[in-house]
């Protein structure tokens, strides 16, 4: 651990994270009913600020960062700039986030970003067609030189590099012998890509992606194959339950997360994990499921603003994570 005076600029480890994260077998009758046994994978208790997916992506690239500037990309309401923002101030590393949408620049923040700015991080807002180009690295460059931070660690959108994508495989290795299907909401894939590489082939992967579009099965492969060398694991996605698209959402869905959050006394992130849990629910109901076999729900996220700090996060549908 750092000195008291030092603001740190070392390992993340020195957070205290809690690893491996908790597994909780729940009592549920939709699953019960057909000898299913539903488990939790607690990855929201991993560390108070760094959360679930965030801490196992993030953990490795700063690491890697090694003190430098962390610069990284997101939308107004992204669950990644808060927790790149969260990592910055926690080890006093320098954040830009580089925010999608210029016309936001002129406007008050929101809480998402007030709450990136509170915890130092330097907000830079792009207009949408750079930042649909910002992999391109001409526009990456003009993107760095515009932010002054030129000499940054860039970290992509949604943090899946194939850094963090080695990062997720921990999170395999914790359900392996303790599962049969493991399952987790998709933005970037990346989480999934570490997850199924960390199970090994005794554990069938489950991915819900939360975006419309169909895009993501060649997308993980690319990030096996970036991080492994080829691809791992024994998975695959459901694409049924997007509810819409990223960060929408329907009356049932929001009724689903209320409900599941009094059943079990868990706090349900609707961007995500509310509609991983809608999807097992239903594969439960239509027998996906086989007797006697255990499903770990990987809890990927909290809501935010936390219930207690005025309820669910209500926002306008944003498209991209
Ligand atoms: C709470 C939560 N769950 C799941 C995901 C999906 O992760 P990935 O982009 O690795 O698929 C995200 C996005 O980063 C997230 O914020």
């Amino acid at each position: 651990m750092t000195s008291s005076d030092d603001p740190g600029t070392g390992s993340p480890a020195e957070l205290g994270p809690r690893l491996p994260s908790p597994l909780c077998e729940v009592p549920d009758g939709r699953f019960e009913r057909h000898g299913v046994r539903l488990l939790l994978k607690r990855d929201d208790l991993i560390h108070p600020e760094l959360i679930g997916n965030k801490w196992r992506k993030l953990a490795p690239n700063l690491r890697r960062a090694a003190g430098r500037t962390v610069l990284t990309f997101g939308g107004a309401y992204s669950n990644h700039l808060r927790a790149t923002a969260a990592a910055g101030r926690l080890l006093g590393l320098p954040t830009v986030g580089v925010v999608r949408g210029e016309e936001l620049a002129g406007r008050p923040l929101n809480p998402s970003l007030a709450r990136c700015a509170a915890d130092g991080m330097r907000l830079h807002f792009v207009d949408r067609s750079v930042y649909r180009r910002k992999n391109e690295p001409e526009t990456l460059a003009a993107v760095l030189r515009a932010a002054d931070a030129e000499d940054a660690y860039v970290v992509p959108e949604g943090g899946s590099n194939s850094a963090a994508v080695r990062g997720c495989r921990a999170l395999g290795a914790e359900l392996a012998g303790h599962a049969d299907v493991a399952a987790v909401a998709c933005g970037t894939g990346g989480t999934l890509a570490g997850l199924a590489a960390g199970t090994g082939d005794g554990v069938r992967v489950l991915g819900v992606p939360v975006l419309r579009g169909g895009f993501l099965t060649d997308a993980i492969r690319e990030l096996q194959t970036a991080a492994f060398g080829g691809p791992r694991g024994h998975w695959s996605l459901e694409e049924r339950f997007h509810f819409g698209g990223y960060a929408r959402t329907t009356p049932e869905l929001e009724a689903f997360a209320r409900d599941f959050e009094q059943r079990h006394g868990v706090p349900v992130e609707r961007v995500y994990v509310a509609k991983l849990l809608r999807a097992l629910v239903a594969l439960a109901e239509e027998g996906a499921f086989a007797r006697g076999s255990a499903v770990a729900a990987v809890i990927t996220g909290r809501p935010f603003p936390e219930p207690h700090a005025g309820g669910p996060a209500r926002r306008t549908p944003d498209p991209a994570p």
